[in-house]
């Protein structure tokens, strides 16, 4: 095993695609929330090859902290991602109440780091939470228009410091692993102050602590100086993932960061009417429980 991929059975699939047909997202994602029922809605996948395939993604999961699942392009629908991230027998984390699923579409006409067509940074999600989620699912419903673009990456906080120090970054050492530092999430109005990293753990976000200079706080050393060396870094520890219609990204939030490189839209019909990457996202709370 060199790669952090696996493909889906054909058995896996049909079970996953039934699914779909009899039930609406809406009322997975109430049952998916129900801690209760939860383990009774990833029993209607149960089959041997299910079985196989959460000890395949088990081992991927603990070697890798992520792991790619190619599936078919029948499997775009916002449901499929749902019913992946069952899995990993782990717990939802809603939004507006009684939502898990979130869909995004790339876009030219926004600057939301979620849908700009801009190449992103090296991130955690939900990063001045007070405890982020621990997973991060994106599932691809349709591809950049463009092969080679919106391309994924994960850095793993234990590469990205060993490659900081192999490069002999001090400063940006120093500002991940021992500077208190505070964050702002300009659009939650959320803040958190702590250090960064550990050897095994990170919350970062560039965006989070430009929003947090804006507001006054102040840094040791430049922090452009410190994101661009980081960002160098974290490039280089990595490698370019694409996701086809129906394929699916799990990352740790906890222990790496994830990237997505720049996208393109393909108009039909200028300005409103265009083809654009489109995903499905959501997080899990809980570290993966892996069947014994
Ligand atoms: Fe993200």
């Amino acid at each position: 095993m060199t790669l952090p991929e696996l493909t889906l059975s054909t058995r896996v699939n049909e079970a996953l695609l039934a699914v779909t047909m009899r039930e609406t997202l809406e009322s997975l994602e109430t049952r998916a929330l129900d801690p209760s029922v939860r383990g009774l809605l990833a029993g209607e996948l149960s089959s041997p090859e299910w079985q196989a395939f959460l000890v395949e993604l088990s081992h991927v999961w603990n070697r890798f902290d992520h792991a790619v699942i190619r599936g078919t392009p029948a499997l775009g629908d916002e449901r499929i991602a749902l019913l992946l991230a069952l899995a990993l027998n782990a717990g939802f984390k809603p939004y507006r109440g009684n939502k898990i699923v979130k869909h995004f579409k790339m876009s030219p006409w926004t600057t939301e780091l979620s849908q700009t067509l801009r190449d992103g940074h090296f991130h955690t999600d939900l990063n001045t939470a007070s405890e982020p989620p621990n997973i991060t699912l994106i599932h691809c419903r349709v591809p950049d228009p463009t092969p080679g673009y919106g391309v994924l990456r994960v850095a793993r906080v234990r590469d990205l410091l060993a490659e900081l120090r192999r490069r002999g970054a001090d400063k940006a050492l120093r500002f991940l692993l021992q500077d208190c530092v505070t964050i702002v999430d300009d659009q939650s109005q959320g803040s958190w102050s702590g250090t960064m990293a550990s050897e095994s753990t990170i919350r970062f976000h560039p965006e989070t602590l430009k929003a947090a200079q804006r507001r006054g706080a102040s840094f040791i050393d430049p922090l452009e100086e410190q994101l661009e060396t980081i960002h160098a870094a974290a490039l280089a520890v990595s490698h370019p993932i694409e996701l086809g219609m129906g394929d699916t990204l799990l990352v740790s939030n906890i222990r790496a960061l994830h990237y997505r490189g720049e996208c393109t839209a393909k108009y039909l019909d200028f300005p409103r009417h265009f083809q654009a990457r489109q995903i499905h996202v959501l997080h899990l709370v809980d570290e993966p429980s892996w069947p014994k």
